[in-house]
């Protein structure tokens, strides 16, 4: 039997599977490196330089979000100099970033202001103001891009390109200059984008953010409550939270965003499409239906008890297959259904009614 590999951190031993990162080893063993490019559904960039490590022997610092681990490695993630280069780093991340924590529930929190709090990063050195201005990529419902604040991790961009496989943005311009642009400075509607937020939920520092809660939200820094649920709009199931202003409605809550569970969390690993994300408005919507409703003698749709309706509804199938025969009926059901709800519809018709003519929408 092989023996498992270790290296050490901070003196403490740990074992790792080959292909490991240093990164990914420490957060097993619940240690703290801070980071800003890394997350764990893309290929490591290295490019933001908040995780550096020490490693014995070798003379720089290293990205612990891109450093294979190897056997017998002696990484060192807390000491003076890792200090002294994480505060130096974020006073420079703060020098061209808008004064003032901007964030909170518009878009992802500001992870900049977070670390540079953390490590005491001077707040006082010169301002480089409006350094990444332009290219907005305004002109689209659900996405907005405040350059300013942008650390050019490009999180966005390889999310776009390496998870949803669409590369409707990427990385333009030169040094301080660097920013995202589409293609020919695009509108993102008029690029291959999907509309699935995801670089949304990726931006460390809220560059990318929501532009419905900032439509919606009379007051943008109340608390958001979050409830876990599974969206309904087809079979897949993905996990989903319900971002709920709890003075909304006059005291009842409104959902005012969705966001995705944490990536390796839930099934959908972070990720949803723009039905899921964005399309939350039918919710409180004036012409959603709350209350069945039945066809009055005059030919209009009257408000009912669910039992009216059943009632009506059973009558009219029963109608039906009385005046001509049981596969005249047929029952569709709906993906948006549980796999539970679809279940009982085939039930229904083959048991109840005596017909095979039963389909659901997805087909899954
Ligand atoms: S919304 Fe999705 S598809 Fe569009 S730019 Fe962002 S990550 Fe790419
Ligand atoms: S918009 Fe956000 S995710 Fe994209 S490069 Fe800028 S800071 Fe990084
Ligand atoms: S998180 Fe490692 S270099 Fe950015």
């Amino acid at each position: 039997m092989t023996q498992p590999q270790t290296l050490t951190l901070n003196g403490r031993e740990l074992a790792f599977a080959p292909g490991e990162t240093v990164l990914e080893v420490a957060q097993r063993a619940g240690s703290f490196i801070p980071t800003l490019c890394h997350d764990p559904r893309l290929a490591p960039a290295g490019a933001c330089r908040t995780c550096l490590v020490e490693i014995e022997g070798w003379r720089r610092m290293a990205p612990a979000c891109a450093t294979p681990a190897t056997a017998g490695m002696a990484i060192t993630s807390e000491s003076g100099r890792i200090d002294r280069h994480r505060k130096s780093l974020m006073a420079l991340y703060l020098a061209d970033h808008p004064e003032g924590f901007v964030g909170s529930e518009l878009g992802a929190p500001d992870q900049v202001y977070q670390l540079a709090e953390r490590y005491a990063a001077p707040t006082d050195w010169p301002r480089m103001d409006n350094i990444r201005a332009g290219r907005p990529l305004d002109e689209n419902p659900y996405i907005l891009f405040d350059a300013t604040k942008c650390i050019a991790c490009a999180r966005c961009t390889r999310y776009c390109d390496e998870v949803e496989a669409v590369t409707a943005i990427t990385l333009a311009g030169r040094g301080s200059q660097t920013t995202i642009a589409t293609v020919d400075n695009l509108s993102l509607l008029d690029t291959t984008c999907e509309m699935c937020g995801g670089c949304i939920d990726t931006c460390p520092t809220g560059a990318m953010a929501e532009k419905i809660p900032l439509l919606t939200a009379a007051r943008p820094e109340r608390e958001l409550t979050k409830v876990r649920t599974t969206c309904n709009y087809c079979g897949v199931g993905c996990q989903m939270d319900l971002n709920i202003d709890p003075e909304g409605n006059g005291g009842r809550g409104k959902v005012v965003k969705i966001t995705s569970p944490a990536p390796g969390t839930t099934t959908n690993d972070g990720n949803l499409c723009v039905k899921g994300r964005f399309a939350y408005d039918f919710i409180d919507h004036e012409d959603r239906l709350t209350t069945p409703l039945v066809r009055g003698a005059d030919g209009q749709l009257q408000p009912a008890s669910w039992s009216e309706a059943l009632q009506r509804a059973a009558e009219g199938l029963l109608g039906v297959a009385e005046r001509h025969g049981k596969d005249a009926l047929g029952f569709i059901s709906s993906s948006r259904c549980t796999v539970e709800e679809n279940y009982l519809v085939q039930k229904m018709a083959r048991a109840v009614f005596g017909t095979n003519h039963v389909h659901q929408c997805a087909a899954t």
